[in-house]
């Protein structure tokens, strides 16, 4: 937390920005986001060097499937780039209707909303439901956009300890307002699996909505990679569940959508500011998105390698790695101190392996880490090699 500024202490405002900067440094906290030439492939090069990508959301790698390039190209050739305007003025074209159908049939929900990004849906959905007459349970490792969410949403937020269904319950007991539960389905920073038949037991007993962010688990859990809620048996088409799903991570493109009730659109329509006062995604986005969810469809295999090139990745590091399910694609290696988790980043980057350091605040002080995640076109060899990079770089010096 800065400290609060003394009257005359920067001469001129952009002092106070240094000195901040300043601060982030010397805590080891600086971001330095490293620019990689080469596209979206899993291959890159970066200062100089040719590294395998180990650090991207693209589970499925469908951000260079040929299909996917070819609908965004086409789509751009035919219609144009951008959308001209938010869903409200200019911008609601017709093949956003389309992919909102096509992910509502995929998902088997009753209605899909899109939203300009996963964390501009995540915003839109808690503004849509929640007010100042709502009472938001929120998991403790709920990703930022749900965080800033709950705060924009004006309801009354509590935070309950990471997965703990009983402190939930025991919130909704003593809940003065209308409920609101939202958790992640996977938690971006541990890539654990929240207990979703349990958090849904639990939102049914209170008459609460139940709010899942399937940012991570979209392609990757559930048949055909239709998420951990589908994975876990909810009805799909429940009134009280709301899905988020992101088109940036498995689906290869970029936007959002939330899946709900046709009640559930209508609101997010009405009142989902994030949604409501931002640009439509774009053609190229859209068309991309489409395409991805038809490959998902045609190719089902791919949600089956990238588990079972997690599993192959985390069997190799297991005994550096907290408890969690082999089959999800992000693997956490904790090491708690930030410099040793840049330190880390920077030895596997000239080994020839692309790995992000995660420090607070993305995850909680003492906790910093190197984060893999693993796609399905990441090769034997490639999982492999990292691995033993790992190992190399973890032994003392
Ligand atoms: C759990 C979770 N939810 C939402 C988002 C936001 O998605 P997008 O990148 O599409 O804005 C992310 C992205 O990092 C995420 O990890």
């Amino acid at each position: 937390m800065p400290r609060p500024t003394r009257p005359g202490e920067h001469a001129c405002p952009s002092g106070w920005a240094e000195d901040l900067l300043a601060r982030d440094a010397a805590a080891g906290l600086r971001r330095r986001p490293r620019t990689r030439e080469g596209g979206s492939s899993r291959l890159t090069r970066i200062h100089a060097r040719d590294a395998v990508v180990f650090s991207s959301n693209d589970y499925l790698g469908l951000a260079t499937h040929p299909a996917v390039r070819a609908a965004a190209a086409e789509a751009a050739a035919a219609h144009g780039v951008g959308a001209t305007g938010s869903r409200h003025l200019s911008g609601c074209h017709a093949a956003i209707g389309s992919l909102e159908e096509e992910l509502a049939a995929f998902e088997g929900a009753a209605a899909a909303t899109l939203a300009p990004s996963g964390y501009a849906a995540n915003v839109a959905v808690l503004q849509a439901l929640g007010g100042t007459d709502a009472v938001i349970l929120s998991d403790e490792s709920n990703h930022a956009s749900i965080i800033d969410g709950c705060r924009l949403s004006r309801s009354t937020v509590q935070v309950f300890p990471h997965g703990d269904l009983e402190a939930l319950e025991s919130m909704l007991r003593s809940a003065r307002g209308r409920p609101i539960v939202v958790s992640d389905t996977v938690f971006s920073m541990d890539g654990d699996v929240a207990d979703v038949a349990g958090l849904d037991a639990v939102a049914r007993r209170h008459g609460a909505w139940l709010v899942l962010d399937e940012a991570h688990a979209t392609g990757v859990l559930g048949a055909g990679g239709r998420g951990a809620a589908a994975e876990a048996g909810l009805d799909p088409a429940a009134d009280h569940v709301v899905r988020v799903v992101t088109l940036s991570k498995a689906l290869g493109s970029s936007g959002g959508a939330i899946l709900g009730a046709d009640a559930v659109r209508g609101l997010l329509l009405q009142r989902g500011r994030a949604l409501v006062f931002s640009t439509a995604p774009a053609h190229p986005a859209v068309a991309a998105a489409r395409a991805a969810l038809c490959v998902l469809r045609a190719e089902p295999h791919l949600v089956d390698r990238v588990r079972a090139a997690s599993r192959r990745l985390r069997h190799h590091l297991d005994r550096l790695l907290p408890p969690g399910r082999a089959d999800v694609p992000i693997v956490p290696l904790v090491v708690g101190d930030p410099e040793r988790a840049v330190r880390l980043e920077s030895l596997l980057l000239e080994d020839g392996w692309l790995v992000q350091a995660v420090r607070p605040p993305s995850v909680p002080a003492g906790t910093s880490r190197v984060r893999l995640t693993v796609s399905a076109s990441h090769t034997d060899a490639e999982l492999d090699g990292v691995a033993a990079a790992v190992h190399r770089a973890m032994q003392p010096a």
